[in-house]
Formats: C-alpha cells, structure tokens, sequence
C-alpha cells in the first residue's frame, strides 16, 4: 500500500517538478538577456575641459572647498598643524571624480576618514569641478571605462589578485590598519570603479596603466558590478531588488505548489488509514 501511494506520489510530483525546472529556465534566460542589454548603460567617457567649464568649476570650488583646500588646490594647514585638507593639485580628473561622484567630497570633518554618501552636486557640476581641479597640476585621467565588452572571467581573477585583500572576496569591505576600512563595493558604479583603480585613494594603492591594461579596468569594473548589490543587473523588478528575491518567488510558488500537490496525495490516499494511531499494534 505504501508503495501505490509513493507511485502516486511519483506521477504527481514528476509533472510538478518539470514545471518548476522550466519555470526556473525561463526566469534564468529573462535575467541574463535583460542584463545582457542594459551592459552597455554604463559604458562612460571622462569629461572634456573648454576653458568655460573649468571657471564654472573654480567657482564652485572657491565657495565649496577652498577653505579646506586653498583656493589653488594646495591644501591648508591651521596654526596648531593639523591639515585641513591635503594638496590636491595632482590627484587628476580620476581622482576629483571618485571625491565627487561616490560624494565623499566636500567633508565636514577633516579628522574622519570620508565616507561614501549621496553626492553634494548634480552631474554637470561635478564634471565642472573635475575639469578645474584636473586643471591645478598633473595627474591620472578618468579612464573610459567600457564593460560592454569585458571579460567577466578575467575581472574576477583581476578582482581575487588585487582588490580582494582588502575589499573581500564579496566586495563586501573589510577593516584596514589604523582604525581605516575598505569600504564595501555594492554601490560603486563602472566609472567609480576605474576612478578608484586610477587615483587610489586613501590607503587604497594606485593601479597605473603599467599595472592594469585600459582592458583589464574594464575586466575589473565589470566583475565588480557583477558583485554589486543587482540593483540593475536586469531580470524581473520585483521592487526592483533584483535575482536572489527573484529566486526567493520562484521557490515560494515551487514550494506552495508542492505542498498543495503533497496535501492533495495526503488526503485522496486510501493508504492514510494504515498509518492511523494504533494501526501498527493489530499483529
Ligand atoms: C572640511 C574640509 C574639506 C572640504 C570642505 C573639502 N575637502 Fe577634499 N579633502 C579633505 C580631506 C581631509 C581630504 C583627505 C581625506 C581622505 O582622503 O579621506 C580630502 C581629500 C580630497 C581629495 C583627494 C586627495 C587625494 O590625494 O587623494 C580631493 C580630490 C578633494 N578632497 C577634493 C575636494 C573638493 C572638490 C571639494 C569641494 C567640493 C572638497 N574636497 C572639499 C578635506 C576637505
Ligand atoms: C590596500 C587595500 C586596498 C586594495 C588592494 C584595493 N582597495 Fe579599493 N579602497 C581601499 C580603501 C581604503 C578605499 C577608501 C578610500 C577613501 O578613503 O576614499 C577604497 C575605495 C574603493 C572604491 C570606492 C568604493 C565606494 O563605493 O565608495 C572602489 C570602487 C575600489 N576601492 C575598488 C578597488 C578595486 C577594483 C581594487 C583592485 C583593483 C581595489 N579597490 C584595491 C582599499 C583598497
């Protein structure tokens, strides 16, 4: 008897299981062609300087960081000898846009190690300020970083050589020496990411051309994107949190549809009766 109802069981459950199989199919391929499109959204190109925009950002530099900074970017020191902020005059397009663009710049405590939060200006003061502090002196480009065409594979093994040391093999961050971290990666956007490996900021190393190819920038970028929290990493936008909640669904309806299959076989065998209470005593 117990075997017709584990027959039963097969021929339910069988037709169930391929359903979920497809249905998790048809979610996979949903996935890796919507991020297959929006890959290219995130291809960028560092911002050119006419003269016009490069005194629109020394404006918004005098009133915004001069009094950390100096007005020609050469840092100011208080009287007891503390800096209020370094020199800048060499830290190049790359490294005033990572400042600007993940908002660590302007700071408010120059004890603190700046953190990453919502930017103080909209784009086109952003590119403004770049183009006036690239402007001061010599330093790094923003590259153009371009993960359309990356290798995600070699990102990953750039990624585990180099960035995950510090950072985590997740890109989930992790403690530095003295009292500094490594901040976590699930925010940094493709060109963030180059303008970090650019400028190196903080105790973060810089990684010149000499050490990763224009291509392997965007080997990394791409890898880290992949890493990154899915806010737009395609897929169906289930409140636009991306594939593991999207796994979570697909696996509630899989498992709800099983246990309505499993509870119908429960009450439709005639099998139930011989495990009742007691059944088991009658020999
Ligand atoms: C309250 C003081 C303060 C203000 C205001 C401020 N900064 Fe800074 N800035 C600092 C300090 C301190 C550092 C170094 C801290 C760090 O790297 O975490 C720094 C670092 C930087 C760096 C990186 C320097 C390097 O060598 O890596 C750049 C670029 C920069 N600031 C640009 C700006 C710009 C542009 C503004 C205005 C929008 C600004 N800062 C406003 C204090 C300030
Ligand atoms: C020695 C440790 C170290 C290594 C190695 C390192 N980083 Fe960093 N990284 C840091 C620190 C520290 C910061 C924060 C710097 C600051 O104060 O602005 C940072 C910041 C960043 C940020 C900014 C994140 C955000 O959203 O604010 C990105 C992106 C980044 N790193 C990418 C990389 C990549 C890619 C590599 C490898 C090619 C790498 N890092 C290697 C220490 C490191």
């Amino acid at each position: 008897m117990a075997s017709g109802m584990r027959h039963r069981a097969a021929t339910v459950l069988l037709p169930v299981a391929l359903s979920l199989g497809a249905a998790a199919a048809v979610m996979a391929w949903l996935s890796t062609t919507a991020s297959a499109s929006s890959a290219g959204r995130d291809t960028a190109t560092g911002p050119s300087a006419p003269a016009d925009q490069i005194s629109t950002g020394r404006a918004l530099f005098v009133t915004g960081c001069s009094s950390c900074h100096a007005v020609d970017g050469r840092g100011v020191t208080t009287d007891d000898g503390s800096v209020r902020g370094p020199s800048i005059i060499h830290t190049g397009e790359a490294g005033a846009y990572y400042q600007l663009s993940t908002g660590r710049m302007p700071l408010t405590d120059s004890s603190k190690q700046a953190e990453r939060k919502p930017p103080a200006f909209d784009k086109t003061s952003i590119d403004a300020l770049v183009a006036y502090v690239a402007s001061l002196g010599t330093g790094p480009k923003l590259p153009h970083v371009r993960v359309a065409d990356a290798n995600l594979a070699d990102g990953g093994e750039i990624f585990r050589a180099n960035c995950a040391p510090c950072h985590s093999a997740a890109g989930s961050g992790g403690a530095l020496s003295y009292g500094a971290a490594a901040p976590s990666l699930s925010q940094a956007t493709a060109l963030e990411v180059g303008a970090a490996v650019r400028s190196g900021p903080g105790q973060m190393p810089v990684f010149g051309p000499s050490s990763l190819s224009a291509g392997q920038v965007n080997d990394v970028s791409d890898y880290v994107q992949y890493l990154r929290a899915p806010d737009d990493r395609g897929g169906i936008p289930i409140g636009r949190t991306g594939p593991v909640p999207e796994g979570f669904v697909a696996w509630t309806l899989g498992m709800g549809a099983l246990l309505a299959a499993v509870g119908w076989i429960g009450t439709r065998s005639p099998a139930r009766e011989s495990i009742e209470p007691g059944a088991g005593n009658e020999q």
